[in-house]
């Protein structure tokens, strides 16, 4: 197995440091981001073969402003700084930075030099700029290789050290021809050879886990959730004989979900899987019960109640396998620490399952590259590209009390929507959408009688990253067919409206 290439992404709290990260993976280099406290040894650890220094919110000269090990520009490897980067690396190595007169923010003509960073590049192009400091004058072997109107150093290098900037973002969509100048570093630059691609990262981990794991026990909470599914799919890959998958069927999942899980993972992939039916329990636990945090706190509990339960029947198992991602470890940002998973359903997990060690073989990967090996090991596309389903199920879209009558209306509802928008091929148009059974009932009419039913409420929303979120405007058509559909075939609901708010204020979930 070869030495995987790295670039290190040095982050100094810029909004584009993970899409930097993004556009090295797209091009077929691995790359790591670290925050910029790390040591130039602990850089050095990495063994990368070119580091990029992101932008940030501060300026240089401002007290307190972030700082760069200097020692990281005599290690050998080439730099590439971004906007605040570049400003830094100019002025840790003897040139100076201040406010500019004018700033520039948006797109901006740019004229480049001829230089191999820009190789195949227009030379009169248009960027997408966010800064009002500037370089102003530069350290001894820099040159400058671009130039704006109102910056003469908007981009900077020293060929002997193979230290570089860039004023501008190159890693943003307006940027022109970005991509060939990251792939120009990447390429020319750090002589990378492009070995990071998913298919490469499928033979190397199972490879790897077929070394560890042959002839031992590895135990996988199984939610049917996009990692958690590639998780299971590599470790059958790998050691197909050493794998046992618990799915939890809490009685709050998708129609037909629970049956497409047990098709897809024990027919198709032939994994040792054991469904733990526990509707009936989460049921009664959560009888009663209306407020949202309360609801969420039982069924957590319950959750790895009955995981524990399935977990003692196997007994002592070497490894606990979790389908934990790279923004669920990445440190990064100017606090530098990490996101901690607070998935409920693999949370509480390590503290009821008799075990040796966690291992975790998609850490190093974001969601999008976690679908391309999905795909790669042959999962279907209705598990590959799953949009988001909270961990508590459809527990938190019955509002109120949680009852079996209401859990099959909102089934039903929930069902027919999710068809006509995929009917309409809006499904990989829409982040994520579901429908709601409100707790209001009100007044209709159908044929001749009064009816006295619920409200089903539908929600569509597109997010990067959950925290946010815009209201989907679907087609009028659209949600005119779901709405008829859902009162003529779903028994008590006589009232169909969609949510048309944005996060925030409200949430993505009604609970
Ligand atoms: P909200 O409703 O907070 O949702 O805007 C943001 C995203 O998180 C999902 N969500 C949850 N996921 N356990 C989970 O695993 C939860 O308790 C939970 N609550 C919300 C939600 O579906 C959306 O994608």
């Amino acid at each position: 197995m070869a030495e995987k290439e790295t670039i290190v992404v040095v982050d100094f709290g810029s909004q584009t440091s993970q899409l930097i990260a993004r556009r090295v993976r797209d091009i077929n280099v691995y790359s790591e981001l670290v925050p910029y406290t790390s040591s130039a040894e602990k850089i050095k650890s990495y063994n990368p073969i070119g580091i990029i220094l992101t932008g940030g919110p501060l300026s240089t000269f401002e007290n307190g402003s972030y700082k760069i090990d200097p020692e990281v520009y005599n290690l050998g490897v080439p730099v590439l700084g971004i906007c605040y980067g570049m400003q830094l690396t100019a002025q840790t190595l003897g040139g100076e930075v201040s406010t500019g007169k004018n700033a520039e923010y948006g797109k901006v003509e740019i004229e480049y030099a001829d230089h191999p960073l820009f190789d195949g590049v227009k030379k009169n192009n248009s960027v997408w700029m966010n800064h009002h400091d500037q370089v102003t004058k530069l350290g001894k072997d820099f040159k400058g290789i671009g130039k704006t109107k109102n910056t003469k150093y908007s981009a900077i290098a020293n060929d002997k050290k193979k230290i570089y900037g860039v004023q501008f973002h190159p890693e943003v969509a307006h940027t022109e021809q970005g991509i060939d100048i990251l792939k120009n570093f990447v390429y020319k630059i750090c002589g990378a050879t492009g070995s990071w691609t998913m298919n490469s990262f499928v033979k190397d981990q199972v490879e790897l886990l077929r070394k560890k794991l042959t002839g031992k026990k590895v135990l996988l909470a199984l939610s049917g959730g996009v990692d958690s599914s590639v998780c299971a799919a590599l470790i059958q890959k790998a050691c197909p004989e050493s794998l046992i998958c618990v799915f939890v069927d809490h009685g709050l999942l998708r129609k037909y979900e629970r049956e497409q899980v047990e098709e897809v993972f024990k027919e198709q992939f032939k994994i040792n899987l054991i469904t733990a039916d526990a509707s009936e329990r989460f049921l009664k636990k959560l009888k009663n019960k209306t407020d949202p945090e309360a609801k969420r706190k039982i069924i957590g509990k319950q959750f790895i109640k009955v995981f524990e339960k399935e977990a003692k029947k196997i007994g002592k198992v070497d490894f606990l396998a979790q389908g934990t991602i790279y923004p669920d470890v990445v440190e990064s940002g100017v606090a530098g620490s990490a996101v901690i998973k607070s998935h409920h359903n693999v949370g509480g997990l390590p503290s009821v399952v008799d075990f040796e060690e966690i291992i975790e073989p998609l850490r190093d990967l974001y969601k999008d590259e976690v679908r391309k090996v999905g795909f790669e090991l042959g999962l279907p596309e209705k598990i590959v590209m799953r949009q988001p389903f909270p961990g508590p199920g459809l527990g938190i879209r019955v509002i109120g009390k949680i009852t079996k009558e209401k859990l099959e209306i909102l089934r039903d509802a929930d069902f027919i929507f999710r068809d006509e928008i995929e009917k309409a091929g809006l499904s990989d148009k829409i982040w994520q959408y579901f429908a709601v059974i409100t707790n209001m009932r009100s007044v209709g009419v159908m044929g001749d009688h009064r009816t006295y039913d619920y409200t089903v409420a539908l929600r569509g929303v597109n997010s990067i990253d959950a925290m946010t979120a815009d209201w989907y405007k679907i087609p009028y058509e659209v949600l005119d067919k779901c709405s008829n559909r859902i009162v003529n075939e779903v028994k008590h609901v006589n009232r169909v409206v969609y949510d048309i708010t944005s996060k925030p204020p409200a949430t993505i979930e009604w609970e």
